[in-house]
């Protein structure tokens, strides 16, 4: 501490003979002290306080009551012991003890500097200056001291304060220092491990989760020298709940020798309890969650039986409507079968009559009628065929610009004269794999349809184009796959139709027309050869705005064939044998008939094993004829067992619909041709000539 040279450096002067106290105050005053002249030993005794740094008496001045004296040097604070500069006084020749002159002085001053008088200034003002330094020295001691004991009140506050809990502990585990926090959880002063029920009411877990053991407590180890930082321990006092605390230890080292330990006590029951709070509010939410996932499974699965239900009710559903379509069919066909077959019964008995009666005249009329009747009826099972996809389609590449304009004139003589129409073909346009006929046909059964739809006139557009379909198409229309597609479009601008017409127009038997113009297979007809022909059909109509509809066709890899088509002309055979093979005995009596009539020679058996015989037998023929259903084997296996007697025979194959007849190109093998049930003569011949040339011309090693 820097103090004042006032401060601390005065010195009190009592001589009270002569001005002996004036001189020495001058000479210190000179010096630079702060002299203070006292009368008497009493006014000495009330000036003593901190700033006294030096007592300059004379021994006369000690002839007085020295009690005041005495009680002020006993209220000195202890670190203060002014020094006495004490001189001697003036007895020539008596030389008494310096001790005598000392115990002058009260007991309790004890710190004393005698001088023997006479003696020079200069002695007198060093013996001061020695006196006033060793006051400094006991000035700088009690700053040190007051230093002391306020860093000792702020440490002391603190720990009175501070919301944890420490102590020092000495070797043996007592506490030696300790605040209240440490004290509320342990009042003994003894550490847990030292404690009797240490282990009950200290519960803390090791990282494996396993019990901390009494000898492993923290201050218990930090006493061994260990560091330990934040233990969790649940501490369970005498009465009231346990609390959550975090204890540390650290031990105290000197010299290489462990003295002690400080211990640490911080309460984090509230954090702790937060943190629990926070652990049963998570499983709560999870348990929440939980719930409400096995609540979402359960109507899921609510949701799943559900939709079984309503796939269940709609299958019943659909399973209702087939019925109803195929009740629809199964009527329709018979009411139709019935009127034709009345056709054809009703002249076949009349000619019976007139001939019985023997009237021949005029029964070419009622042979027509029936011939008339009985080609009705069997365009009738064509477009049935056609409906059920089982038509025997002769799919080949086909130029279908070719086919449409080659379609012009009719469709022309076909619409009113108030119709108009078009045909706008594509240039570039690829082959389609199609059956020319069926194409034709289904147009025309389109056109057919838009002039019913205009019968004040309007518009007949013909369209054909070729587009590429991809798989998002595909994804929302089932029933086509991906790839290029050849289309005509047959559009009209006629009445059109609503939705709930829509929907029905591919039924079979669905029509809008009067009993006896439309027996409503026109478009099942379309729709199923298009479906059989890998395509599919499209369409789009609303009232007042006409109708389009567009078939689908698969675009060739080859060129369309072209101009196979001829007129045909009668052919004659001449004695050829031909092996024909037909279990409808009627079916193989006409056949027999119209070959024999032909110039063949017709070798007639009803059933496959039959021919199979006469092959084996070694009887040579030019050509066999089979149906292609046959009881037993099909028309094409028996064709593989003949060939492997006359590898070259020319197979015709007679079909009224054959699933495995379904496409020719994939049923026929060389030299094979199939004709369709019902034919007309001229169209056999016309296939036996053309075989057997092709025979011929094969056999002809030329
Ligand atoms: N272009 C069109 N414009 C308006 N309605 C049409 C058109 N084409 C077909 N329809 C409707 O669809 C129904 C079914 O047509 P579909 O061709 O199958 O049979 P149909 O023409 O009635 O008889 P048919 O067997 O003689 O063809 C028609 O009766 C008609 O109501
Ligand atoms: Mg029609």
């Amino acid at each position: 501490m820097h103090r004042q040279a006032s401060e601390g450096h005065r010195v009190l002067i009592s001589a009270p003979y002569g001005n002996d106290a004036q001189s020495v105050a001058l000479l210190l005053r000179s010096q630079g002290y702060d002299s203070k002249v006292c009368p008497t030993i009493n006014d000495i005794a009330e000036a003593i306080d901190d700033h006294v740094g030096v007592i300059l008496v004379t021994e006369e001045a000690l002839h007085a009551d020295l009690e005041p004296l005495h009680h002020a040097l006993a209220d000195q604070p202890s670190w203060s012991d002014v020094p006495f500069v004490l001189l001697s006084g003036r007895q020539a020749g008596s030389r008494r003890s310096t001790d005598a002159i000392r115990r002058r002085l009260p007991e309790n001053a004890v710190n004393v500097i005698l001088l023997e008088r006479p003696l020079s200034g200069e002695s007198l003002t060093s013996a001061v200056a020695s006196a006033m330094r060793a006051r400094q020295k006991q000035f700088e001691i009690r700053d040190q001291i007051t230093e002391l004991a306020s860093e000792r009140a702020r440490l002391s506050t603190l720990l009175e304060l501070i919301p944890v809990g420490v102590a020092f502990v000495d070797r043996e585990g007592s506490t030696v220092v300790s605040n209240p926090e440490f004290r509320r959880f342990l009042p003994s002063g003894q550490i847990p491990s030292r404690l009797p029920d240490g282990e009950e009411r200290w519960i803390g877990h090791e990282a494996d989760g396993s019990r901390i053991t009494r000898s492993r407590f923290v201050t218990a180890r930090a006493l061994r020298g260990e560091l330990i930082q934040g233990v969790e321990f649940l501490y369970k006092p005498e009465v009231g709940d346990p609390v959550w605390t975090r204890v540390s230890g650290i031990p105290l080292v000197e010299d290489d020798r462990i003295t002690g330990a400080i211990s640490v006590i911080v309460d984090i029951d509230e954090q702790k309890r937060g943190q629990t709070a926070l652990a049963d509010a998570a499983q709560e939410l999870e348990r929440q969650v939980e719930e409400r996932t096995e609540a979402l499974s359960d109507a899921l699965a609510k949701l799943e039986a559900e939709i079984e239900e309503r796939e269940r009710a709609e299958a019943a559903l659909r399973q209702a409507q087939k019925m109803e379509a195929v009740g629809q069919l199964t009527g329709g066909i018979a009411h139709d079968f019935n009127n034709m077959l009345t056709g054809v019964i009703g002249a076949l008995d009349i000619l019976k009559r007139r001939i019985a009666g023997g009237r021949l005249d005029d029964l070419d009329r009622f042979m027509d009628a029936a011939s008339t009747s009985a080609q009705r009826a069997a365009g009738l099972t064509a477009r049935l065929l056609a409906f059920s996809r089982r038509q025997s389609l002769d799919s080949k590449p086909t130029d279908v610009n070719a086919l449409v304009l080659s379609l012009e004139e009719l469709l022309k003589r076909t619409m009113s004269e108030r119709i108009a129409v078009s045909i706008v073909s594509q240039t570039g346009l690829p082959a389609a794999i199609v059956d020319a006929n069926q194409l034709e046909s289904a147009i025309l059964n389109l056109a057919i349809n838009a002039r019913d739809a205009m019968p004040d006139g309007g518009a007949l557009a013909v369209e054909t184009d070729v587009v590429i379909v991809d798989a998002a198409y595909c994804a929302t229309r089932p029933g086509i796959s991906p790839g290029r597609f050849v289309v005509v479009a047959v559009s009209d601008n006629g009445t059109g139709m609503d939705a709930a017409t829509l929907e029905k127009v591919f039924d079979p038997f669905f029509t809008t027309k009067p009993i006896g113009q439309g027996t409503g297979l026109g478009l099942s007809m379309v729709y199923g050869f298009a479906k059989q022909s890998n395509g599919q059909v499209r369409i789009h109509s609303a009232p007042g705005e006409g109708t389009s509809v567009k078939i689908f066709l698969p675009v060739a890899e080859e060129a369309a064939e072209t101009g196979e088509a001829g007129s045909v002309a009668l052919h004659h055979g001449d004695g050829e044998a031909v092996l024909l093979v037909e279990d409808d005995a009627s079916v193989r009596l006409l056949v027999r008939d119209v070959l024999e009539e032909l110039g063949y020679d017709a070798i007639e058996v009803a059933e496959p094993e039959a021919a199979i015989r006469l092959l084996a037998g070694g009887r040579s023929f030019d050509l066999m004829i089979t149906d292609v259903g046959l009881p037993g084997m099909n028309g094409r296996q028996l064709a593989e067992i003949a060939r492997e007697h006359l590898p070259e025979l020319p197979v015709l194959f007679v079909t009224g619909y054959a699933e495995n007849a379904v496409n020719r190109s994939g049923f026929l093998g060389e030299n094979m041709q199939m004709i369709t049930k019902p034919f007309q003569i001229d169209v056999l011949s016309a296939k036996i000539g053309e075989m057997l040339n092709r025979a011929d011309r094969n056999d002809d090693p030329r």
